[in-house]
Parts: C-alpha cells; sequence; structure tokens
C-alpha cells in the first residue's frame, strides 16, 4: 500500500514536496529531544537540520551516537582483513559526516581520514566543523578528486541507493581506480529485504535480478531509491575485487537493514 502511495506521488512529480512536509513533521517531533541534546552536548557541533534530515534523519542524538556506533560496526567488521597503521581510509558520500567524525578518533593518529560527498553545502560545513578529517567534493557523476590508488579502504553507506543503475556502474569503476590493490571496501545496498517494499512491478524486475530504479525525482537525493538484486551486484563486484563477505540485511523492529558487501581490490 505504502509503495503504491509513493510510486503514485513519484508519478505526479509530489514526491519531493511530501518529503519536504514529512522534514517539518520530523523536526516538530524531535523538537523536544533535540533541544535537550544540544543543552547536554554543547561541545558537538550539529549540521543543519535540513542537512541532517536529507542524509540520516532529525534526531540529534542518534545522529551523533549511532553515528560513532556505525563507525565502530564498520570497522570491526573489516578488522580481519586490514591493520590500521599508516592507512588512507575514504567515506564515499560522507554526508555530514555521521559516521566519518568519528573515524580519527577510532582510528588513531597513524591513519589520514577522507571523506567526498556530491553535496556542496554538505562539504562546505564539514570542512569547516570537522578538522580531523579532509574533505572533498565531487559531481554527481565520476571521478573524484583522488588519484589512481590511493586507498587503502573505502566505505559507503547507502550511496549506491541513491543512485540509478549506470551510476552504480560508474562509481564502482571509480572506487576500484582509487583503491589499491589488496585494499578493502565496505559498501551497502538494498538486497532482499526490500522486498517487500516493492510493488509488484519492481519485484518482477527484481527477481529478474535486474536493478530496480525508483526515479522521477532528482538522482543522489534520499527519495531516489534503487533495489539491488545481490546475483547483479556480486557479478558488478566481481569485476574487479573478491567479495569477502555478503551480509543480507534483514527486518528489525525499527526498519530494514541494507545489505553489506565487504571487497579487496583484486585487479
Ligand atoms: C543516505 S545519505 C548517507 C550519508 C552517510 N553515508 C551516512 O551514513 O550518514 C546518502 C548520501 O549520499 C550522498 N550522495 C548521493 N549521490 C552521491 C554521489 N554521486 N557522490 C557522492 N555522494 C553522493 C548524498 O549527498 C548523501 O550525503
Amino acid at each position: 500500500m505504502k509503495a503504491t502511495i509513493s510510486s503514485a506521488l513519484r508519478s505526479l512529480g509530489l514526491l519531493h514536496i511530501s518529503d519536504r512536509i514529512f522534514y517539518l513533521y520530523q523536526r516538530s517531533k524531535n523538537k523536544k529531544n533535540n533541544t535537550e541534546f544540544e543543552l547536554a552536548n554543547p561541545e558537538v557541533k550539529l549540521p543543519p537540520d535540513y542537512m541532517m534530515f536529507e542524509s540520516y534523519g532529525l534526531n540529534y542524538s542518534k545522529y551523533y551516537n549511532e553515528g560513532k556506533k556505525t563507525a565502530q560496526w564498520i570497522l570491526d567488521i573489516v578488522k580481519p582483513y586490514i591493520k590500521f597503521e599508516n592507512k588512507k581510509i575514504l567515506d564515499w558520500g560522507c554526508g555530514p559526516a555521521r559516521v566519518v567524525r568519528h573515524m580519527p578518533t577510532l582510528l588513531g593518529n597513524t591513519n589520514q581520514v577522507f571523506g567526498t560527498d556530491y553535496n556542496p553545502k554538505t562539504i562546505q560545513w564539514c570542512s569547516q566543523f570537522i578538522k580531523s578529517v579532509e574533505f572533498s567534493k565531487n559531481e554527481l557523476d565520476p571521478p573524484t578528486v583522488y588519484e589512481d590508488e590511493t586507498f587503502d579502504m573505502i566505505y559507503g553507506i547507502s550511496i549506491f541507493t541513491h543512485l540509478s543503475e549506470e551510476k552504480n556502474i560508474a562509481w564502482y569503476e571509480e572506487l576500484i581506480r582509487v583503491a589499491n590493490v589488496g585494499a578493502v571496501l565496505f559498501l551497502t545496498t538494498q538486497g532482499d529485504a526490500y522486498l517487500e517494499k516493492m510493488t509488484e512491478k519492481e519485484k518482477e524486475i527484481y527477481n529478474k535480478g535486474e536493478i530496480v530504479e525508483r526515479g522521477k525525482v532528482v538522482e543522489g537525493h534520499r527519495v531516489y531509491s534503487t533495489f539491488h538484486p545481490p546475483v547483479y551486484m556480486r557479478n558488478l563486484f566481481e569485476k574487479h575485487a573478491k567479495v569477502l563477505k555478503h551480509i543480507p540485511g534483514v527486518k528489525k523492529e525499527w526498519g530494514i537493514e541494507q545489505d553489506i558487501w565487504v571487497l579487496k581490490k583484486e585487479f
């Protein structure tokens, strides 16, 4: 039912408007908790409300505390495959630094941490307030500003999920270009657990092993949504990398987890 309504709003070109209304609702719903968080944590630099909402949600405590937990969770998953000493780490699609702002502290100072995003306001905010990370801006299409074979680890949390099939492919090639041979990549996609959110027509496409694009809105924005059959992504990833881990997402009480892919660049 929800999928059908959002599909109708998408077709009518009304999804950005309904998302804006949702933002205003979230702002008022979280107002009390957010004010309490600010008063209790005056040292924490917080991005402007819409910037935070656009990339994650509008709960300051979750932005900061869940961001920290997510950073640690990523490091725990990749720990068997990389020793963090004198390494360069990239957060692709870093948004307003929810995760990457915690990485320098968690990784220690022999490592260098970088973040890139296509949203100029976000990168401006990050560069101004998060000094322990080096930020740069990319366009919606590749490339990034980085030289070939720069990074030892690259992660991208919920970025493929907002890009078309064509850009999924182009960005995977770009991430491979800037990764060292042997580098670890940690990427998330919307896999089988999202079937319940799809319309019958979308399920048909997905079950044929094809990427489902929910377009008709600005690509890269949170309301642009893409679903990725694992068989398709494995084929794509194995063009340059070994799949070290694929952890399919499952339904939780808070929502649906994305699939996690841990890759090692081979060539
Ligand atoms: C759902 S948010 C996730 C942000 C961040 N990774 C996190 O976990 O908090 C998606 C992010 O992808 C960024 N994005 C979308 N298309 C992009 C592209 N082509 N290149 C870089 N970033 C992109 C958006 O600006 C946004 O910050």
